[in-house]
């Protein structure tokens, strides 16, 4: 059945993703679904037939649904734990609370409360990890699926400096990640990432391991960490002993390449910068995290420059919000501070198409090109009263946006769509 949303429709085209001339608007806008794929987006005069069912958003906008590049599925009871940078959080908070993902029952209800914090923030498609346990990942993927959203996902490998319940071994990690790649990976809109966890975490062995599962599986995306934070670095290369930098200890195993998400990249070398330009390697901010954990201020600017690709993300539980919005929030003002500019509408670009791009699924999601899901959020700018007041002043759809960025979260989404159906109860 063919169905019609009307509203103001914003969406972004590949290029550019930093002038103010990188969108496409439709003040009357309609974008027509059949079964959970955009057909055509157009005015709304264009489309509208008789006996077309309609659902009338206006005067809210209407873009792709967001796209989290960066977050941890076994965090949603972390988020906000106090008084730590990285390796005391992950080994007070993080590493306890993640052992419980063992239990089938508790990963189940989790995966399901997970996915409802992503659509009622406007999250349409995630890039997460998930706890070392291959119950976790079952459980996010069989969630999703039930769905229809786009997860890209996988079972954390870590075998050693974390408490032993949530270590697996070499073989194993190899051996559950390969089982569930082979069981997940292309099936309906779920997609496996290689997921270890960081170089403190995988011995030698166990990199040489996740190198070869790279090598037979060149099509899967690959999330790790990398320099998040100072103790972390430091630490890391007292491990690697031989290796040149961090990224060197990535590169010595092979994990190199533009399927490559590296999370956090902040106190990068020049070499570390030069070789993931080469490379085609992903830069992942998460600006609440990195101001939560204390760990530093990514240069946004400096990567673009030296031609590295970067995504936006929310990095929870070290990430203190779910919403896209305040993750732009955030990212705005750590940019500030290194007096760098985050453009409204390079910001809306970013969560988005920007998103899908250092994915490359920019065919599938973060868009509304025909064929392409229909996963969508509607954003009302006068969703609170601080916001209506000061969008009473607002001039230019740039404004509106900012607002949103500024001082919007899951109250401004009115509403997700996820392969055409609406995620939030319609009042
Ligand atoms: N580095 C290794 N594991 C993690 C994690 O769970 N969160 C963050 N922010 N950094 C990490
Ligand atoms: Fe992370």
């Amino acid at each position: 059945m063919q169905q019609l949303i009307r509203g103001r429709i914003l969406d972004f085209h590949a290029d550019p993703a930093e002038t103010e001339d990188n969108h496409r608007y439709l003040e009357d806008g309609a974008i027509l679904i059949e079964n959970g794929r955009i057909v055509a987006v157009d005015d709304y005069a264009a489309l509208a037939k008789p006996g077309l069912a309609e659902i009338d958003h206006r005067p809210n906008l209407i873009l792709p649904g967001f796209i989290d590049p960066h977050i941890h599925f076994p965090q949603v009871q972390v988020i906000g734990s106090w008084g730590a940078q990285l390796l005391d959080w992950l080994n007070t908070y993080t590493f306890p609370e993640e052992s419980r993902f063992a239990d089938e029952g508790h990963a189940t209800r989790m995966a399901g409360l997970f996915l409802d914090q992503l659509t009622m923030h406007g999250t349409t498609s995630a890039v997460a990890f998930c706890s070392v346990h291959a119950t976790s990942a079952e459980a996010l993927f069989s969630a999703a699926e039930a769905r229809d959203m786009a997860m890209i996902a996988g079972k954390v490998m870590m075998d050693r400096n974390a408490i032993p319940e949530v270590q697996d071994t070499p073989q194993q990690g190899y051996d559950d990640s390969k089982r569930l790649l082979e069981k997940w990976h292309g099936r309906g809109r779920q997609r496996y990432a290689i997921t270890p966890r960081f170089a403190i975490t995988s011995s030698p062995e166990q990199m040489e391991a996740t190198g070869a599962l790279v090598g037979e599986f060149p099509d899967c995306a690959i999330q790790t960490h990398m320099s998040e934070n100072l103790d972390e670095i430091e630490f890391t290369l007292s491990l690697y002993p031989k290796a040149r930098d961090y990224l060197d200890i990535y590169e010595t195993y092979g994990l190199l390449s533009d399927k490559l998400l590296l999370g956090h990249c902040i106190h990068l070398r020049d070499r570390e910068i030069a070789r993931m330009a080469e490379t085609g390697s992903r830069a992942v901010f998460c600006p609440t995290s990195n101001l939560f954990l204390g760990s530093g201020l990514f240069d946004e600017a400096g990567l673009r420059k030296a031609g590295i690709v970067s995504g936006i993300a929310t990095d929870v539980g070290g990430g203190t919000s779910y919403s896209m919005l305040q993750t732009l929030n955030e990212g705005y003002k750590i940019l500030q501070l290194r007096d760098q500019k985050l453009h409204p509408l390079t910001a809306f670009h970013w969560a988005t198409r920007g998103n899908a791009l250092a994915l490359g699924m920019e065919d599938e999601i973060g868009t509304l090109a025909p064929g392409s899901a229909a996963d969508l959020v509607v954003l009302d700018v006068n969703a609170t009263s601080t916001m209506a007041l000061r969008a009473e002043r607002a001039e230019t759809l740039a404004e509106e946006l900012f607002i949103l960025q500024i001082m919007g979260d899951d109250r401004a989404v009115a509403q997700t769509y996820v392969a055409g159906k609406p995620m939030k109860a319609v009042a």
